[in-house]
């Protein structure tokens, strides 16, 4: 993915190549990309802040933390919980896009520079009755290739094996997983005969009230109380846009004659960045807007997840807290184990597919994004977000494109480390003997090291730090801190999902995430790929 990326950012500006100074720009950039320190010196790409508009990308890392798997550790259990991959758009938003189109093709009119293209710009859809909605080739790729990816970094899946994983019930997050499993497993397609096929996709029934409750992937549409809070993130975001969108159109309307630009059309041609690269490559609408433009575009939808969703959402935690509670559950028995009353063992590697809307309740069951460590008259205006003024304070973290970006998931991953043993350096300079017949090597006069237990969570890839929880290697949490950590204080802020959503005499009423640890319990069906 990260090859990809690169290569956009060399392509982004078609006029890169025009100016002197622009070509230095472009060497210099090279130079950055090969140079060790790339990481920290990106090129602004449209497409890494269009939030749930942008393909899915590697976040960079976040407080300094490497990505790399500190070195001794090895992953033995993981869990994600992912958005579907890229997909067609709404058919809300698609009215928007016809729209446009309309206005496009309705008059008479000249237009220059950056919108030269717009007489002869074509809807990115030929297909309404289908499209609209669904997984695009783009997502269907995506998917396939981080099964790929996921199966070479964990080895978790001997060959032959079977593999289960588990899917929000509309179409776009089943075909999802289904494009996942293929990737994963990479074993042909037994049309013929299914039962030679080794790859199972559990589709859970999506919750609403009186079906699944927390026992699903969508809990949050189950939750009364949650639901209350959701339009603050929609009415914080426009009051933001609101105060934007106008300069923006101003602007615009000087490549214009005989076309004026309003502040809707101007939300409508920025989501075409995102939506028209993953559907097919047209990159012409980022090229329109000017970076302070992207980022105030990114920054609405910041706060539509933090105040919807997220941490500003005071019933979001409620909503995620039944994953990380089943997961950390799983963590405590380790791989190869159920919980107590368990009657399935799922994989090591743990994977859910859902919705934009159901990744950013995770983050505040963790307790994650919501405070920064560091100068505390600053804290007040990073957290809860401000909706009169962007924030661009590098410790923000809470940005929709590291989180919601199609593919967008959060990850914990348990980890056997060896603290104190040989490092690489050693091994290499006092080399490593072997003995006939005995698997494994070892380092004369060095320490064997002791194997601990650690949890790391990421977020698009980037390790995030469990706040008062780093003390093992690259800044995770020892298990059982980690443990006590969702026991107790995230317990206690996240609070009963029955009590909290109001689900109280309610029949059928459940605070837990079963489905990962109980036999088919009727609200599942599961089908062979
Ligand atoms: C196109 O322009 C005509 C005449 O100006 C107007 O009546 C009509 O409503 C317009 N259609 C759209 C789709 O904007
Ligand atoms: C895999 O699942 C199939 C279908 O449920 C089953 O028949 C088979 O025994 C399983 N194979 C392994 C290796 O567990
Ligand atoms: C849930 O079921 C109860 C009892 O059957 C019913 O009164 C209520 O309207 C249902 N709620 C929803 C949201 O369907
Ligand atoms: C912008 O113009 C379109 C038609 O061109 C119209 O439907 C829309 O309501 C206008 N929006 C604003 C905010 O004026
Ligand atoms: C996030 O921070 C705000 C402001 O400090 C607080 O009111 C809210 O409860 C926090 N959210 C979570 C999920 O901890
Ligand atoms: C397991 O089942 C037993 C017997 O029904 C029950 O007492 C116990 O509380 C259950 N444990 C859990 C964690 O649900």
């Amino acid at each position: 993915m990260a090859q990809t990326l690169t290569k956009n950012h060399l392509r982004w500006d078609p006029a890169l190549a025009m100016s002197p100074l622009r070509v230095l720009t472009l060497l210099l950039v090279a130079v950055l990309l090969v140079s060790p320190y790339s990481t920290a010196t990106r090129v602004f790409n449209p497409l890494e802040h269009s939030g749930p508009a942008s393909p899915y990308f590697d976040a960079p890392s976040q407080s300094n933390i490497n990505t790399d798997l500190p070195e001794g550790c090895t992953v033995d259990q993981a869990a994600y919980i992912l958005r579907h991959g890229a997909r067609y758009p709404e058919p809300g938003s698609f009215n928007g896009w016809k729209g446009l189109f309309a206005k496009f093709q309705n008059a008479t009119y000249t237009a220059r520079g950056p919108l030269s293209f717009i007489p002869a710009w074509t809807l990115p859809v030929d297909d309404e009755p289908h499209q609209p909605l669904f997984l695009s080739s783009t997502g269907a790729g995506e998917a396939f290739r981080l099964g790929v990816e996921l199966r070479k970094r964990y080895g978790l899946t001997k060959g032959g094996s079977n593999f289960t994983v588990w899917t929000a019930g509309q179409q776009r997050c089943i075909d999802t997983a289904v494009y996942f499993l293929r990737g994963y497993l990479s074993q042909g397609n037994y049309v013929s005969d299914p039962s030679l096929n080794r790859g199972t996709v559990i589709t859970l029934v999506d919750s609403s009230v009186n079906t699944t409750f927390a026992d699903s992937l969508t809990p949050s549409a189950s939750c009364p109380a949650y639901s209350e809070f959701t339009p603050a993130g929609s009415a914080n975001s426009d009051k933001f846009r609101a105060s934007v969108r106008d300069k923006v159109a101003k602007r615009l309307n000087g490549f214009l004659e005989g076309l004026m630009l309003n502040a809707s059309d101007i939300g409508v041609m920025q989501d075409l960045c995102g939506f028209g690269f993953e559907v097919s490559g047209d990159k012409r609408f980022c090229d329109i807007f000017q970076e302070a433009e992207w980022l105030d575009y990114e920054y609405a939808h910041d706060l539509n997840y933090y105040y919807g969703a997220g941490p500003g959402n005071p019933i979001s935690a409620t909503t995620g807290y039944p994953w990380v509670k089943a997961i950390s559950d799983l963590f405590a028995v380790g791989p190869g184990e159920t919980v107590e009353n368990g009657t399935l063992i799922p994989p090591p590697l743990i994977m859910t597919f859902t919705h934009d809307n159901n990744i950013p309740p995770i983050i505040s069951a963790l307790g994650l994004w919501n405070s920064t460590t560091g100068s505390s008259e600053k804290e007040e205006t990073i957290y809860p977000l401000p909706i009169t003024k962007r924030v661009d304070d590098p410790r923000r973290m809470f940005r929709s494109s590291y989180l919601v970006s199609f593919f967008g998931n959060i990850a914990l991953e348990r980890m056997k480390c060896v603290i104190g043993g040989p490092t690489l350096e050693e091994q290499r300079e006092k080399g490593v003997s072997h003995q006939a017949n005995i698997f494994g090597g070892s380092v004369n006069n060095a320490g064997m090291g002791k194997s601990k237990v650690f949890v790391r969570v990421r977020a698009n890839n980037a390790p995030i730090p469990i706040p008062g929880c780093v003390s093992g290697p690259g800044m995770t949490c020892p298990l059982e801190e980690f443990l006590d950590y969702v026991n107790r204080p995230r317990k206690v802020a996240s609070g009963d999902f029955v009590d909290i959503c109001g689900l109280n005499g309610v029949q059928g009423a459940v605070s837990e995430m079963k489905f990962l640890t109980t036999t088919g319990d009727g609200t599942t069906f599961a089908g062979i790929v």
